[in-house]
């Protein structure tokens, strides 16, 4: 099957697979992914058809959802892969992004391999800060039922993904715990310098949350 096709036939089938997911990782997700991956793919000089691939299909059955279980999304990817007759390196490429691509903690280290998986990587995380970001925690908040904020719950700087898994603290820890810390995280330069304004409007937004808990308005 031409890429094109692939991707288009792809393209479909994640729309259809999480459209009325409510936990921020719902189609919109993969489609702002998928969008900024090919923008900065350009700029890296990515192989794109393995970019698209892996936008597309980086969230098909995340851990999170596979109660801790992270090898069912990259096996997920490689049954729809193989149906569709892709390149068996193709595959081997895609899969070993969706397998390698989480945060797994303040203090867990997630290198990616290939310059496609950094870019992938970087368009994730991308859309995990600034205020869709902020968006997608909460949402994701209320979908594990976490409280917003606890003021006498201070953030915990996992040092193993068996650690962050467990986790099961409120929405704003998040903030400090993993989506304050990917601006520094990002793989290139064009992902860095796109992290700048999101980051920012976090620091104002966290500024503002304070503020108003407190009562000084
Ligand atoms: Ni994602």
């Amino acid at each position: 099957m031409k890429p094109e096709k692939l991707i288009e036939k792809t393209r479909l089938y994640v729309q259809k697979e999480l459209a009325g997911e409510s936990s921020g990782h719902d189609w919109w997700h993969i489609f702002r992914v998928w969008s900024l991956a090919k923008n900065i793919a350009q700029t890296e000089n990515a192989n794109l058809t393995i970019v698209e691939l892996s936008a597309l299909l980086h969230d098909i059955a995340d851990w999170k959802f596979t109660g801790g279980d992270e090898l069912e999304g990259p096996a997920k990817a490689e049954i729809w892969l193989r149906k569709n007759t892709a390149d068996q390196k193709l595959i081997d490429r895609v899969c070993e992004i969706i397998a390698t691509i989480s945060y797994k903690g303040a203090g867990v280290p997630t290198p990616m391999r290939t310059i496609e998986g950094k870019v992938v990587q970087d368009a994730d995380r991308l859309d995990a800060i600034g205020a869709v970001g902020i968006a997608r925690t909460f949402a994701y908040g209320g979908n594990k039922n976490r409280l917003i904020y606890h003021p006498d719950e201070p953030p915990v700087m996992h040092q193993s993904f068996e650690e962050y898994k467990k986790n099961r603290g409120h929405t704003i820890n998040h903030f400090y715990e993993k989506l304050l810390l990917l601006k520094d995280l990002m793989n290139t330069k064009s992902a860095k310098k796109l992290a700048e304004k999101r980051h920012l409007f976090m620091e104002k937004y966290l500024d503002r949350f304070y503020k108003e808990w407190n009562g000084d308005v």
